[in-house]
């Protein structure tokens, strides 16, 4: 299936003087995993934050699975099935991952008649099904065996991991996922790019993936964007962005991503 699943439309978020995210347009396609690439500031964090709606856009449109959700709350756009996760992890250090998880489920348990009402997500109510959300979460992220250890004191790649684990509790289809292999030793990353794809291939997810790790970019995406400065330079498929002699110059050129 090869439908639009989210449009972004001359997307534009100004600080003051600063333009951080620029006529930006793209869109992605069910089931797919496309990557959003560029050099620190480019603007990949803050077109996150516009699309699920963590900051108001100064003007332009994100169209998810035909709904507009410009400008729309986080809650709202979380119930329509877009989560996120975040560039710094997010967990609570002092809980446990199964208790960070039952948290991550908490909207849906509260809102279960709303949820019900949208028709889009089973709400949660008994104590059965709340364990049993919990358990396949665990699985979908393989960490069963670490369901009492306190977040904090998990392994960094781990605590990623969990981070996925809290955006998967709102049951998303589409997930947009910010540095994700951020910090992690080699085989931690291994390890992340059979996560993503099992979430594509396994349970159906689209994925937008921001990402310096070029090795897993490369491998993952079916599409990769090009944000240099707020606007996109170019798009393609791996092969084509890979020799692409401005997002070389621009980006990929530098030492660090000259492996890539
Ligand atoms: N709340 C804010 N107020 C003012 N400027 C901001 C704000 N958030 C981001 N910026 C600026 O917008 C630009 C884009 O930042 P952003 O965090 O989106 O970049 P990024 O592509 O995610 O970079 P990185 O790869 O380092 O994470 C930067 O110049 C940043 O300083
Ligand atoms: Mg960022």
């Amino acid at each position: 299936m090869n439908s639009d699943y989210l449009i972004i439309k001359n997307l534009r978020k100004q600080y003051g003087g600063l333009v951080a995210v620029d006529d930006l347009s793209f869109s992605v396609q069910k089931g797919r995993i496309v990557g959003l690439i560029g050099p620190n500031g480019a603007g990949k964090t803050t077109a996150f934050n516009l699309i699920s709606g963590a900051v108001k856009c100064t003007s332009g449109k994100v169209i998810f699975n035909q709904v507009d959700i410009t400008n729309r709350l986080p809650s709202h756009i979380a119930v329509a099935g877009l989560a996120r996760t975040f560039q710094s992890t997010s967990t609570y250090a002092d809980i446990s991952v199964e208790r960070n998880i039952y948290r991550g489920l908490l909207s849906r348990i509260q809102n279960s008649s709303v949820r019900q009402l949208v028709g889009r997500t089973q709400g949660l109510v008994s104590r059965d099904e709340i364990d049993q959300e919990i358990e396949k979460l665990l699985q979908m992220v393989d960490m069963q065996r670490w369901r009492d250890v306190a977040a904090g004191s998990l392994a960094y790649g781990l605590q990623k991991k969990l981070g996925i684990a809290i955006a998967l509790a709102s049951q998303p289809s589409m997930l947009l996922l910010d540095e994700p292999a951020a910090g992690l030793n080699h085989e931690e990353c291994r390890e992340l790019t059979v996560l993503l794809r099992s979430l594509q291939e396994d349970y159906g997810l689209t994925l937008l993936l921001v990402e310096h790790h070029m090795a897993i970019v490369m491998e993952l995406c079916d599409h990769i964007i090009v944000l240099v400065q707020g606007q996109k330079i170019a798009e393609g498929s791996p092969a084509q962005i890979r020799e692409n002699p401005a997002v070389i110059e621009a980006y990929l050129g530098a030492p660090e991503y000259a492996h890539a």
